[in-house]
């Protein structure tokens, strides 16, 4: 049987929702990372992309998952910053998303920028789950490193675990107040239909086994046939970030959503003033589980094969802007690509 990781693209999973409710400190649990400790205020202030290869969620969700169910590469992590003045980075991160993850501090709930995410994944029309997060801050709670949702209830006392209920309930029901009918994950049948809420902390690790298990789910339920595109076409992306990288002038931190892109490929990137037509002088990768926003080694790769965080290097990127498309030209004419590329600016 021939290997279908080869040909499956990894799903983009934007992680979205209100400024410190604990977005970044989620990933870092699924990488083994400390990156929120390393920003200004624990503020996210750019899009960043970690890729999470199939053995690494196996590994944490455990029992839960058995990697021989799945045929996707791993997951396509894109951490978005919660605070009110990036929407336009939270718009951006979400259009790109396949599925996403919408976080809620359990004690907090609804706040304005989860309000604001929710309308982003409405009008993109992106299915999502909520990770309802920080539950190890339920007065008496007895955490359980690491553990399911499941063995971590039952751990907890009668007190603790329907106060957390309630805080759940509430979340439901804010959800329902935006349109979307939704229930604990476990009871939901169908997850087009409804919405699953996980329990998860980001600081213990309980309920990441749940939300890694629903998130492999989903995407192998209801993206597959979406994610069997022909990764090896012309590839297009989206800048996050236009970078100078030593040895390389300027750079372009990009997310690649389509196709797959090669060294010496012909490019076409948005700029400032017109669009620039110019040649991929080395791809930068960063390795599994790091974030292209921190990372500083990257490796020297061939090609990448969509979706991927990868760093670009070519002549003429000074002008290049982030949020605009790139896209490769191979087997297409240079007008054709640059009027595509006009068009989405
Ligand atoms: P922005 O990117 O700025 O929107 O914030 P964020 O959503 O990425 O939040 P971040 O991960 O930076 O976490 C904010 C604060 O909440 C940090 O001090 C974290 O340590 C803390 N925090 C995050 N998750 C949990 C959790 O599950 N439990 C507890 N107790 N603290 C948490
Ligand atoms: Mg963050």
């Amino acid at each position: 049987t021939r290997d279908r990781s080869d040909t499956l693209r990894t799903p983009i999973v934007a992680v979205l929702g209100h400024v410190d409710h604990g977005k970044t400190s989620l990933l870092d649990k699924i990488r083994g990372s400390a990156v929120s400790e390393g920003e200004a205020g624990a503020i996210t202030q750019h899009i960043g992309a970690t890729a999470v290869p199939l053995d690494t969620i196996s590994g944490i969700a455990g029992s839960l998952v058995d990697p021989d169910d799945f045929d996707l590469p791993g997951l396509l992590f894109i951490d978005t910053p919660g605070h009110h003045s990036f929407s336009t980075l939270r718009s951006r991160g979400g259009a790109l998303a396949d599925i996403a993850v919408l976080v809620v501090d359990v004690n907090d709930g609804f706040q304005p920028q989860t309000e604001e995410a929710i309308d982003i994944l409405k009008r993109t029309g992106t299915p999502f789950i909520v990770a309802a997060n920080k539950i190890d801050t339920t007065p008496g709670w007895n955490p359980q490193e690491g553990e399911p949702i499941q063995v971590t209830y039952e751990a907890q006392s009668d007190r603790a675990r329907s106060r957390l209920d309630e805080n759940l309930y509430e979340i439901i029901g804010e959800l329902s107040d935006s349109g979307f009918s939704a229930d604990l994950y476990w009871r939901v049948q169908d997850f087009q239909a409804n919405i699953g809420v996980v329990p998860v902390s980001a600081l213990t690790g309980e309920g990441v086994p749940d939300l890694l298990t629903v998130l492999m789910g989903l995407s192998q339920r209801y993206m597959k046939d979406e994610m069997a595109i022909d990764v090896e076409g012309p590839g297009a992306g989206t800048v996050l970030e236009v970078k100078e990288e030593k040895g390389f002038g300027t750079t372009l931190d990009v997310v690649m959503y389509d196709g797959t892109i090669r060294e010496g490929d012909e490019i076409v990137v948005g700029g400032m003033q017109d669009p620039i037509v110019t040649e991929v002088r080395a791809l930068l990768q960063p390795k599994p589980l790091a974030e292209i926003r921190t990372e500083k080694q990257f490796e020297r790769v061939d090609a990448v094969a969509a979706a991927a965080g990868v760093k670009i290097a070519a002549p003429d990127l000074e002008d290049a802007m982030a949020g605009a498309p790139v896209r490769v030209i191979r087997n297409r004419t240079r007008e054709t690509v640059i009027a595509d590329v006009e068009s989405e600016l």
